[in-house]
């Protein structure tokens, strides 16, 4: 990080809102951004696709050292199944030692840079301007989730997102490597109560803050 640089680090379990918060925020401070789920989820994408299991640790390492960041396909990587596969991957430490060279290569721009995931204030970016860590119930974000998948697909199970999301909890947050839990000097951001535009003039106000204090 230089004096000028901004690394603003997000993390935050599933569907807590905190792709949407990081878009917002790259966008307001003029910063490059990166969803580190995305990583994961090519890893993921990768094995799937060559009918790979999803514990051959040998070939999810091959995955990893192929994923190239300019080239992360949202549309592709965001079905139900890959995210699922990705939080299987994920608990491959060398696979996370590989991306994660390559995320610390992307936070390492000049101006700085805003990337979220599970591990960024934690592991990825421990030198980080500003930390946040968004969560919600996992009712709520159940809920966003269902309204996501009705306004794409039509149809949804609230009971069904509701076990996948504490199921993904518990794998994110159970791992040995780099488990999903928030800093000690991140700032906590529980959106349960929030909209969007609510929880974007929150991390403001406390980035903002933090900057203005440097
Ligand atoms: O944020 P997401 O749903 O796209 O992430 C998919 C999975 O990738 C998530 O369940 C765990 C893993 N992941 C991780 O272990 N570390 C990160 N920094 C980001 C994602």
């Amino acid at each position: 990080m230089t004096a000028a640089s901004l690394v603003i680090a997000i993390d935050g379990p599933a569907a807590s809102g905190k792709g949407t918060l990081a878009r917002r925020l790259a966008d307001y401070y003029h910063l490059p951004h990166l969803d580190t789920g995305l990583t994961y989820r090519a890893v993921a994408h990768m094995l799937l696709t060559k009918g790979w299991p999803l514990g051959d640790a040998p070939h999810a390492v091959e995955a990893a050292r192929l994923v190239d960041l300019g080239s992360l396909d949202r549309d592709v990587l965001s079905v139900h199944a890959v995210g699922e596969a990705a939080s299987k991957i994920a608990v491959i430490p060398e696979v996370r030692r590989i991306l994660v060279d390559k995320q610390r290569a992307f936070a390492a721009q000049v101006s700085g840079a805003v990337l979220d995931g599970r591990d960024i204030g934690t592991v990825v970016c421990p030198d980080a301007t500003v930390k946040l860590y968004v969560t919600a119930s996992a009712e709520v974000r159940a809920r966003r989730r269902l309204a996501e998948i009705e306004a794409r697909d039509g149809t949804g199970d609230f009971a069904t997102i509701l076990a996948d999301i504490a199921r993904r909890d518990e794998r994110d947050m159970g791992r040995a490597d780099s488990p999903l839990r928030p800093a000690a000097d991140a700032h906590l951001l529980d959106t349960s109560e929030m909209d969007i535009e609510t929880a974007f003039i929150a991390a403001r106000t406390i980035i903002d803050g933090i900057v203005a204090a440097a």
